[in-house]
């Protein structure tokens, strides 16, 4: 039995890798950094190179052991018929692709492609990258042989084997999520040859895992009853259905859970922590200082509000081009009373997807909350209360990079299944309840999306 298992998380800003032992304990962690290019307005892409790069020194700081991998979920990498990479991967965040979502829902038929995938076509997913490529690129595409997601970029460069797992092959739009394989209808609608795709597996076979999915099995999460919500760069309310169920609207992704024959359905927003992280920026703050300064305001910061939309939006609202404000603002307004609307816009932002949830017979008594964000008590406080469930917090906060060490767990036997895994490793280090009353302050966020609408970019 091995002494440790590595968990390393391609991410949008950096690999994070975390070794444990198989009672759970972290041995050791590393983390290193690299660069997101925006080349114009709107997109967003990374060098797979600088990937491979990161988690190769990550990898030299922690113990030997066997390696899981999760992580940034959508993201296109394309290569050649020697394996090289063709141009920069396209993210999850890259917002260039509205047209060609269009032309996916025409080709394919909105109703027969939610049928299909359990998803709309949205431009942060990873068939309408291919599309856009198809007509912008089109000497790129003819090259095209394979196309990977971020993590599996790095698993081929570490074993040579091109594969993917069910949970991160969902928000590809190329898959049939009720049968957990590739979807022949969709693909040859929007000419993808089956041949480019990597072998798919489930998550517990290979080790690997969208984040979304390896961060929920990491805060413990195999079944329904427990929301997982993430403040990270994206903000997300993740929960896990009794068996596959589309929303017949796709208003929430349903995806298959990292846990074989599971499935889970999630909002996504683009800008959670990723809000909080622009504003300290150019404010030129630190965050302990605006959680204090934040702190000294009463909920609502005397009725300002913030629309997190910094980056367009996904959940609940479908829009590129959807912009931020902060409206509301008066003399007395400081530094402070603006990081306490951000958090608290977030939060709404949050509600909107559980609201989503509810819809689809989702019962949220508790939720697990991880992610950069979950750091600061008073953004917990503020969550559990505009939520209105309770929040717990781990012991451990390493996040997705946890749940893949425990997928490697799995995979070497180390665990008997990802129950036991979760069972053995998964432990709650305490539980925020809900205490301030943001119904009314929940209202007027409501109306916000709809009056910006004019002023988008
Ligand atoms: C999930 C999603 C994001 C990225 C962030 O659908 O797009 O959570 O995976 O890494």
């Amino acid at each position: 039995m091995p002494d440790a298992l590595i968990g390393l998380d391609v991410g949008t800003s950096g690999v994070k890798g975390v070794a444990i032992d198989k009672n759970g304990k972290v041995l050791a962690v590393a983390e290193e950094p690299y660069p997101l290019s925006t080349p114009k307005p709107g997109w967003a892409e990374q060098d797979p190179e600088d990937w491979w790069r990161g988690a190769r020194r990550v990898i030299a700081q922690l113990p030997p052991g066997p390696v899981g991998l999760d992580g940034q979920m959508h993201g296109l990498v394309v290569l050649g018929e020697h394996d090289e990479v063709l141009r920069p991967a396209i993210l999850w965040n890259d917002q260039r692709t509205g047209a060609e979502c269009e032309e996916i829902e025409r080709r394919v038929g909105l109703q027969r492609l939610i049928e299909l995938t359990g998803n709309r076509a949205l431009p942060g997913f990873t068939a309408p990258k291919l599309l856009w490529l198809q007509r912008h690129e089109p000497d790129v595409h003819a090259r095209i042989r394979h196309i990977l997601l971020p993590k599996d970029y790095v698993r081929f460069r570490m074993t040579g084997e091109r594969t993917i797992d069910a949970a991160d092959a969902s928000g590809t739009l190329l898959f049939d999520v009720a049968n957990r394989r590739w979807s022949e209808e969709v693909c040859a609608a929007i000419d993808v040859p089956l041949e480019w795709l990597p072998a798919e597996h489930e998550s517990t076979v290979i080790g690997t895992a969208g984040d979304q999915a390896a961060g929920a099995l990491g805060v413990g999460i195999v079944a329904p009853g427990v929301l997982s919500v993430v403040l990270g760069t994206s903000g997300v309310v993740f929960a896990v259905l009794p068996a596959y169920q589309p929303d017949p609207q796709a208003r929430v992704h349903v995806f298959c859970h990292a846990v074989p024959g599971t499935w889970h359905a999630m909002g996504v927003m683009l800008s959670a922590a990723g809000s909080l992280s622009w504003f300290r920026d150019v404010v030129g703050a630190k965050y302990g200082a605006l959680d204090d300064e934040a702190a000294a305001w009463a909920p609502g910061a005397e009725g300002l509000l913030f629309a997190p939309y910094l980056a367009g939006e996904r959940t609940p609202h479908v829009d590129p081009d959807a912009r931020g404000a902060f409206t509301g603002l008066s003399l007395r307004h400081d530094r402070g009373a603006l990081a306490r609307a951000v958090m608290e816009g977030v939060a709404f932002g949050l509600r909107d997807s559980l609201e989503l949830l509810r819809d689809l017979g989702v019962e949220a008594t508790v939720g697990r909350v991880s992610g950069g964000g979950a750091r600061s008590e008073l953004w917990v406080r503020i969550a559990a209360s505009a939520l209105g469930v309770p929040l717990e917090r781990m012991q451990l906060e390493e996040g997705a990079a946890y749940g893949a060490a425990l997928l490697a767990g799995v995979r070497e036997g180390v665990f008997a299944d990802a129950e036991d895994a979760v069972a053995r490793c998964a432990r709650v280090r305490d539980r925020i309840e809900p205490e301030w009353d943001y119904e009314q302050g929940y209202a007027r966020f409501r109306e916000l999306y709809p009056a910006l609408r004019p002023f988008e970019g």
